[in-house]
């Protein structure tokens, strides 16, 4: 379950957010504005974070630890990529619409901001350089599975 955050957090997110390479272009206001918008979550190692095939509401971002994708197969599964602190996950169901393109499990204990979908949309809608950074990872994420599926 994602907490809200307590006002004394709020600091250390705003802290963070200003290292995220992808969140470069905000300005301090919007970054306050979205550190007030985010959700705590940690993540243990072997959780299923993300399920394939699920309809899908939030966004994420990694603070602490690693996180394996994996395109889930008839017969087993491709693993996509590790992502780490600062990296994101869970854009393409928000972007597109769609179910979860696959799952996302942790690869050690760590700790992740969500975001829920309207608030992403906001950030998105006001900042046209963070949305292109993240339209421009979908796709290229996307262009990559395609090609381990051909
Ligand atoms: P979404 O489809 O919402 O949920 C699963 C997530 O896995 C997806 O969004 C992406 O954030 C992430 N993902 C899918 N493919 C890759 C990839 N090749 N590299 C990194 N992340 C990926």
């Amino acid at each position: 379950m994602a907490l809200k955050l307590p006002l004394e957090e709020l600091q250390r997110v705003h802290q963070m957010l200003n290292t995220i390479p992808f969140l470069k272009s905000l300005g301090q206001e919007e970054i306050k504005e979205m550190a007030w918008a985010l959700a705590r979550r940690y993540f243990a190692k072997g959780e299923t974070i993300i399920k394939q095939g699920e309809p899908g509401s939030l966004f994420y971002l990694i603070y602490k630890g690693k996180v394996n994708v994996y395109k889930e197969k008839l017969f087993g599964k491709t693993h996509l990529a590790t992502l780490g602190p600062g990296e994101f996950f869970g854009e393409m169901a928000l972007i597109d619409d769609f179910p979860r393109t696959a799952t996302v499990v942790g690869d050690e204990p760590g700790e992740m901001y969500t975001l829920a979908h309207d608030p992403f949309q906001s950030v998105l809608l006001a900042n046209p350089q963070v949305k292109e950074l993240i339209m421009n990872t979908a796709e290229e994420r996307k262009a990559r599975n395609k090609a381990l599926e051909a």
